[in-house]
């Protein structure tokens, strides 16, 4: 069953020759005198032609899209009106003089063209994922996520790294996103939990002396899910001794370069820019900015300190402040668009969500009484106001306010690109490092600090003595990597001193004195038996394809992804468990399956 060629290789090189191909039928059109069936396989399609009158291919009649057929035949120029200058075999047919029928085809449970995918649900595609997988589009994003791996094992292999893997089964750990938990039937009573990351680990091999490690590590987390979120992904995950913030910038941005290079061949310019946390939320409202469109967030808290607009005033009063932003060409959006603005912003927290339109020459808004001509003057200014524009202010805490407005300028930018205002290239890549992050943020629900990272994130140098006195204000060694508005990774210089680190469990992030012993006993032994200064991050590799791909959902570029309920749909897991397997396991369950047949 060996083939002569693929699918995509025959050329008018090849007329005369002989050659025997299998794959997939692709589509068939029956012209009275002649039949003709374009065949595909992973490669691309070449068009068959049988002759009716050869009894010996009878069976072609009963051949469905999709069926599985190996055939031999004859290479032949196609007459030049019926040449095909679109696909690399466009030239030539094949004259078929035998064929073998493999496998028919069923009637298919969705049309398998790139055309028509779009109007199929994603839960029946993912019902028949290997018919969707078949499709060349998504064999095409396999193979780039296959690329990427390739270009990352190169680098890191080049830079000195080594391949290890680490336990899937570790120990449950507070600090973290949910975990999924696995009980242990040799141990009753105990779980293992999935590793949500190889963190702990990965810290434990520069302990060991490996100095350089990486893996391309599946990762657990039981999190409410969302285009960039599975229950379980792939990092591309690295730890380094004896380095800075500096040697991974440098690491993970020649790396970056290698892969748009191999898979897209796209030249990406390094080094990176660099946007402190503060920054971002002030510019742009978020820690993960686009940068890629303007629409920047500017502060106007010192001209509305003693506005006739109470809202304002009071906001700046109370330790606010007042932040606007200008979405250019924007004033014509419906009274709908408007009203999703707003119950958006409210969403997030806002009392509301003033504006101002310029509309023929003049400013339409609900606050216009209240803005004198000073006022006036300077947000004309300052936000660039012309013919056709929309400001929104936010008023409120400094937080809230970046978040609302910043939640309002990627609404914009959606509106903009879908009224063809702005247009954001398909190979424009802005890459960008979000650095100086808090190393803790207050958790009001808790009443406690938390880790803006991880707990083993080390503070920057400078800020050390705040550690006691303010910790608010202390900034991590911790730096995030952003493109085009995905988080795309993380990482940190960690803490080595078992001292300090035992300080931050303990005394920052209040973690009971048992839990810190049961949970990261281990952790604090090792750092007092010779540990490097050592630092790392991890990258999304699901993220990192589908932005490759020019998709937003990693679904896409996952083989076998779930859905949002968290479900397989092609075999139909999670599903309950016999009452055998659960008495092994020690466990009563106390509801009845709650899945949705
Ligand atoms: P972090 O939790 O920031 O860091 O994760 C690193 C990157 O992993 C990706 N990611 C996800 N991708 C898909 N689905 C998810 N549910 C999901 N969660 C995270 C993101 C994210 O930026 N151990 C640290 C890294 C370190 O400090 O070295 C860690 O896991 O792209
Ligand atoms: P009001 O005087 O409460 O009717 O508010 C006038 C306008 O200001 C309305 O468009 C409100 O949506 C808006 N607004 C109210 N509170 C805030 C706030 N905190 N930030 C931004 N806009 C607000």
């Amino acid at each position: 069953m060996k083939r002569s060629h693929h699918c995509n290789q025959l050329t008018i090189d090849d007329i005369g020759t002989g050659v025997r191909l299998i794959g997939w039928v692709h589509a068939i059109r029956d012209h009275g005198g002649l039949f003709f069936i374009d065949l595909r396989d992973r490669e691309g399609i070449t068009q068959l032609v049988f002759d009716p009158s050869n009894e010996g291919l009878r069976a072609v009649h009963s051949l469905r899209d999709e069926s599985v057929i190996e055939i031999c035949g004859t290479v032949s120029k196609r007459p030049p009106d019926t040449v095909n200058g679109k696909i690399t075999t466009g030239a030539i047919e094949v004259v078929v003089d035998e064929l073998i029928i493999h496998n028919i085809c069923d009637v298919l449970p969705f049309p398998m063209s790139d055309l028509k995918i779009g109007s199929v649900s994603e839960d029946l595609r993912l019902t028949y994922r290997y018919l969707d997988l078949r499709r060349p589009r998504s064999f095409h994003r396999l193979q780039i996520r296959h690329r990427t791996v390739g270009a990352v094992r190169n680098h890191l292999d080049a830079n000195g790294f080594l391949e290890v893997e680490t336990p899937y089964l570790f120990k449950t750990t507070p600090e973290g996103a949910r975990e999924f938990l696995i009980p242990s039937r040799l141990n009753p009573g105990c779980v293992y939990a999935l590793a949500q990351s190889p963190q702990q680990y990965k810290q434990m091999l520069m302990v060991a002396g490996v100095e350089r490690y990486y893996s391309l590590a599946r990762c657990f987390r039981d999190e409410d899910l969302r285009a960039d979120r599975q229950p379980e992904f792939t990092q591309i995950d690295l730890e380094m001794s004896f380095i800075d913030r500096e040697d991974i910038y440098s690491l993970v941005e020649g790396m970056l370069q290698n892969i748009w290079q191999a898979t897209r061949n796209i030249t990406i310019e390094t080094p990176f820019p660099r946007l402190s946390f503060r920054n971002a939320m002030d510019r742009f409202g978020s820690d993960k900015p686009d940068t890629r469109f303007a629409m920047e967030i500017h502060d106007f808290s010192s001209l509305f300190e003693s506005s006739s607009f109470n809202v304002f005033a009071s906001a700046i009063k109370n330790g606010g402040c007042v932040k606007a932003l200008n979405a250019k060409s924007l004033a014509g959006i419906s009274q709908g668009e408007m009203k999703n603005l707003e119950d958006i912003a409210k969403t997030l927290g806002a009392k509301g969500l003033a504006y101002i339109k310029v509309e023929n020459g003049q400013w339409k808004s609900p606050i216009l009484k209240f803005l004198s001509d000073a006022e006036k003057a300077v947000l004309t200014k300052e936000l660039d106001m012309a013919e056709n524009d929309i400001i929104f202010f936010a008023a409120d805490g400094w937080e809230r306010a970046c978040m609302i407005l910043g939640r309002i300028r990627l609404e914009c930018r959606d509106l903009a690109v879908a009224k063809g205002k702005i247009v954001l290239p398909a190979d424009q890549f802005n890459f960008l490092w979000v650095i100086d992050f808090p190393l803790m943020t207050f958790d009001e629900q808790q009443g406690r600090f938390v880790a803006t990272h991880h707990p083993f994130t080390a503070p920057v140098p400078e800020d050390m003595e705040l550690l006691k006195s303010s910790p608010k204000n202390v900034r991590g060694q911790h730096y995030d990597i952003v493109l085009n508005g995905m988080e795309l990774g993380g990482g940190s210089v960690r803490i080595h001193q078992p001292q300090l680190q035992e300080y931050v469990f303990r005394e920052i992030l209040k973690i009971p004195e048992n839990v810190v012993n049961d949970r990261f006993g281990y952790m604090l032994k090792a750092f007092k038996f010779g540990a490097p200064p050592h630092g790392g991050i991890a990258l999304g590799l699901d993220r990192l394809v589908a932005l490759l791909c020019g998709t937003t959902s990693i679904r896409d570029v996952i083989a076998f992804p779930k859905t949002q309920r968290g479900i397989d749909m092609m075999s139909q897991s999670p599903c309950p468990a016999s009452d055998k397997q659960l008495r092994e396991l020690y466990i009563r369950m106390t509801v009845g399956s709650g899945l949705k047949k």
